[in-house]
């Protein structure tokens, strides 16, 4: 299975090339055709909402505003009436390709280069996994938690990806810091360079690492404990990779998203990395898939007693069980 998928990546990843590869020619002949001259966004959006409809993208009104504020290099917040804006020449051949690039189904958030995450803007960056607003809910609920704890707390993040949860987390709470282990070398630079463009460096290491059984720490963190260990790990289950968007398969990593057969996988190496370098007392906090709690509480019963707590799973906005507390012993 996840050989079609890697076949798709390819022909997917090679069309988006094709759009930003034909840029200047792109621009050259709409330029030459304009004569240089503005264009009204009205005009410019003319049978985007139907190529965008037929590639079935979702939500296209957003998705043209998005676009449309992204090129005219204004904040989507203010652009109110944007249908009167004017492109010039150049927007507009540049959001002609942007719009291609949709419709090639390039999720919006590679497309713009950003995301917004709580209250931050990150940079988003091929193969490194967008920030979802589900885990913008696990970090509130983690923040609210130590929100009155004055003295110092010492956290590690497992998968930081962009840094979204590590990052979200130091800039709500200065008695944090924050070291963060991730397996792919572009995300780790990539939450590198966020935690240095928003001024949060000085808290915040992360280490290129892939976790794995007897292997979970880096060499120099072999004997570090931590008060908190925050995790979004890969939480799907192999088998429901064909009911994801276009926009996850074709264009994530599937490291980042591949739970294993139970969707477990990574989140089993946490557990046995928690029981290692958490303090006692201190709190291991997952965000996982909806079918996961239960399952988790039934395993720290059965595998981990007197080692890790299940202390409780919190519902997330569609009601769905998503988040775990669990506490060492
Ligand atoms: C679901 S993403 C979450 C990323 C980020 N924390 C967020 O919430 O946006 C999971 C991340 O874990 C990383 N990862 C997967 N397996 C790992 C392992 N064994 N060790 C370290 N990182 C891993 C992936 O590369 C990916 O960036």
């Amino acid at each position: 299975m996840l050989k079609s998928f890697t076949f798709d990546t390819f022909k997917l990843r090679s069309a988006t090339k094709q759009i930003f590869g034909t840029h200047q020619h792109y621009c050259a002949l709409n330029d030459n055709q304009s004569h240089g001259q503005s264009v009204e966004v009205r005009k410019a959006l003319e049978g985007w909402d139907e190529k965008l409809k037929e590639a079935g993208v979702g939500d296209i009104e957003f998705n043209l505003k998005c676009l449309v504020a992204h090129v005219l290099k204004r904040k989507f917040s203010t652009l109110k009436s944007y249908k009167t804006e004017k492109f010039t020449a150049q927007q507009h051949s540049e959001f002609s390709r942007l719009c291609e690039a949709r419709c090639a189904r390039m999720p919006l958030q590679h497309i713009l280069g950003e995301w917004d995450f709580m209250d931050l803007t990150l940079k988003t960056a091929p193969t490194v996994f967008i920030p979802r607003p589900e885990t913008e809910e696990f970090v509130s609920k983690v923040i609210e938690e130590y929100r009155s704890v004055k003295q110092p707390i010492d956290m590690l993040e497992v998968g930081c990806g962009s840094g979204a949860i590590s990052l979200a987390i130091l800039n709500a709470l200065p008695q944090v810091t924050s070291t963060a282990i991730e397996r792919s070398k572009v995300a780790t630079t990539l939450a590198w360079e966020n935690a240095k463009f928003l001024k949060l460096s000085d808290r915040f290491t992360p280490y290129n690492h892939t976790t794995s059984k007897n292997n979970y720490l880096p060499k120099e963190l072999a004997n570090r404990k931590f008060d908190l260990i925050v995790s979004n790990p890969p939480y799907v289950r192999t088998e429901e990779f064909p009911l994801l968007q276009p926009e996850v398969t074709l264009y994530e990593n599937l490291n980042a998203l591949d739970g294993g057969s139970d969707g477990l996988q990574i989140a089993r190496l946490v557990f046995d990395l928690a029981c290692l370098h958490l303090r006692p007392g201190g709190k291991l906090w997952l965000e996982l898939g909806s079918e996961h709690p239960p399952l988790v509480k039934t395993i720290m019963n059965l595998q981990y007693e007197g080692r890790l707590r299940f202390i409780s799973g919190y519902i997330d906005q569609y009601k769905r069980d998503r988040f775990v507390e669990i506490e060492k012993v």
